[in-house]
């Protein structure tokens, strides 16, 4: 079933029965190198199913319940992970969060084992933020849709790696990575993003949280209204900040919390009109300036891949 997180709707099944998880997989149309993220009501949950240590115990106190999935050893029991290979994609590891959505912990407080979910959409679309689109998306492949309403963050959870001596950031998200780095006493380079480059291979190209018409982005407003103006207004504008360009749509977006939380609800809409490209002004780096970044950065690269 679908159920609501605070970062974006999650499709759910039994982490510990690998022919729950593989429904997953099938309705998603995901490849299955792509791990899962495991699910659960707390801390104390996740001490059974996989090795918290120092670093893990102290982020998880400060940021669980929220929008941070940690990386961590998977433990065994009798010599099997207790965690399937279907899950960590055969990684003798684990993605583990605890979701702050009052219907996703009561709904994971009842459960004896965790949940395994992936947004809830069909692989490298963009993820679904309302109950709406995932029904749009996945329509009668999920058997069930809990409804909890907009999602309060809006973008995927930050995802750490804790599983060697020196923490990596192996997703931008929800979480600030500023408070990570502050928690954990390193810093957290993120180099994910880059402006598009026509010489990268095709098959290297990450092809997420794309919509089907084409996205552009750009650092500065002069170069976006320039291409707004090559484009003869044929555009949509997705930007932090009011801007004056020839479009048939702009979109403020605005900043912090309220950028991400528009940011996938507004693609899909830009999705449905036939506005010719998205033309999209990229925050900075700061909070969750970094998520929003990485997410646009996406969109754009993957339309690059598909020409
Ligand atoms: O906010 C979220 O994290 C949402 C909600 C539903 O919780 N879930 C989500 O899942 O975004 P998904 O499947 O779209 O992203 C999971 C990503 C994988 O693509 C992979 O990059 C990383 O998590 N991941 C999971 N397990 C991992 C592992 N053992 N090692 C490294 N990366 C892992
Ligand atoms: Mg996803």
């Amino acid at each position: 079933m679908a159920f609501p997180t605070e970062t974006v709707y999650g499709l759910g099944a039994r982490a510990d029965r690998p022919e729950a998880v593989a429904k997953i997989f099938e309705a998603k149309r995901r490849p299955t190198f792509d791990p899962l993220i495991a699910h659960f009501p707390s801390a104390q949950a996740v001490r059974e199913w996989a090795q918290m240590d120092a670093r893990s115990e102290r982020l998880a106190q400060c940021f669980w319940p929220g929008p941070l999935t940690i990386v961590l050893p998977r433990l065994h029991r009798g010599g099997v992970p207790r965690i399937p290979d279907l899950v960590t994609s055969g990684l003798d590891t684990v993605g583990v969060r605890v979701p702050d959505q009052p219907l996703a912990l009561a709904l994971l407080s009842d459960l004896e084992f965790p949940v395994a979910a992936p947004s809830a959409n069909p692989f490298g679309y963009v993820s679904p933020t309302t109950a709406q689109h995932v029904r749009e998306g996945l329509g009668e492949k999920v058997d069930f849709v809990l409804d909890g309403g907009p999602c309060l963050v809006g973008v995927e959870s930050t995802i750490v790696d804790l599983t060697s001596k020196v923490a990596r950031l192996l997703r931008p998200g929800g979480l600030p990575r500023e408070a990570l780095e502050e928690q954990l006493g390193q810093s957290l380079p993120w180099d994910g993003f880059r402006p598009p480059v026509t010489t990268e291979a095709p098959g290297m190209l990450e092809s997420h949280y794309s919509p089907d018409v084409g996205v552009e982005v750009f650092e500065s407003a002069a170069e976006l209204t320039a291409r707004a103006h090559e484009l003869a207004g044929r555009c949509a504008i997705l930007s932090p900040e009011g801007l004056d360009a020839p479009c048939l749509e702009l979109v403020v977006l605005g900043q912090g919390t309220a950028m991400a939380v528009a940011l996938f609800a507004t693609l899909r809409r830009l999705d449905r009109m036939d506005t010719g490209k998205i033309l999209a002004l990229l925050p900075g780096t700061e909070g969750i300036g970094l998520a929003v970044r990485d997410r646009l950065f996406r969109a754009a690269r993957s339309r690059l891949g598909a020409r």
